[in-house]
């Protein structure tokens, strides 16, 4: 069995929907940003601090490549995952890319008491959102095999999910 992998957004709930398609489709349930902090045995925010976002961004490409290497799973991304080029190789006409809709301002609302991303931490944070959102959305977009509209209940937005992965298999 391929794997889905969900991209989008931070926030666009890769996570709270991927456990619901993992627990519908018999897949095991994999998120990205706790199995780089599991292998590290590092917090994403230590990570950071430590090596920078340059030194994320590795971690998180050897994630990509060991995890398309497995089957059976559901992987949520980190939102920046799917705006890197290899990263998308790794994946792309292998495994089903499926992409979270979810509009700016729900983001925005969604982020506003977040305390753990690292690229968010900062006063302009509305204005940091908008500019990455406005930025990765025609990358997501161009990664995705299927986008999905993200604004529903975690699980109508997973039988979403598995109902289009199951019609372009077809
Ligand atoms: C990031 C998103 C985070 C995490 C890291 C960087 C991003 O994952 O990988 O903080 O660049 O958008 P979530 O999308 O699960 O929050």
């Amino acid at each position: 069995m391929d794997n889905i992998v969900l991209c989008g957004f931070m926030g666009c709930g890769k996570s709270t929907v991927g456990r619901n398609v993992a627990r519908k489709s018999g897949r095991k349930f994999i998120d990205m940003d706790l199995y780089i902090e599991k292998k590290t045995n590092m917090k994403i925010s230590e990570i950071f601090e430590k090596y920078g976002e340059s030194g994320f961004r590795d971690m998180e490409h050897y994630a990509c490549i060991e995890l398309s290497q497995m089957s059976g799973l559901v992987i949520a991304s980190g939102g920046g995952a799917f705006t890197f080029k290899r990263n998308i190789d790794v994946f792309k006409g292998k495994d089903t890319i499926v992409l979270l809709d979810v509009p700016l301002e729900t983001i925005k609302m969604r982020l506003k008491n977040d305390k753990h991303r690292p690229l968010l931490q900062r006063p302009d944070k509305n204005k940091v959102i908008k500019e990455l959102y406005q930025k990765r959305l025609p990358l997501y977009n161009s990664a995705a095999d299927i986008v999905i509209s993200g604004k529903n209940t975690p699980l109508k937005t997973a039988y979403a999910v598995i109902n289009a992965v199951n019609s372009i298999k077809k």
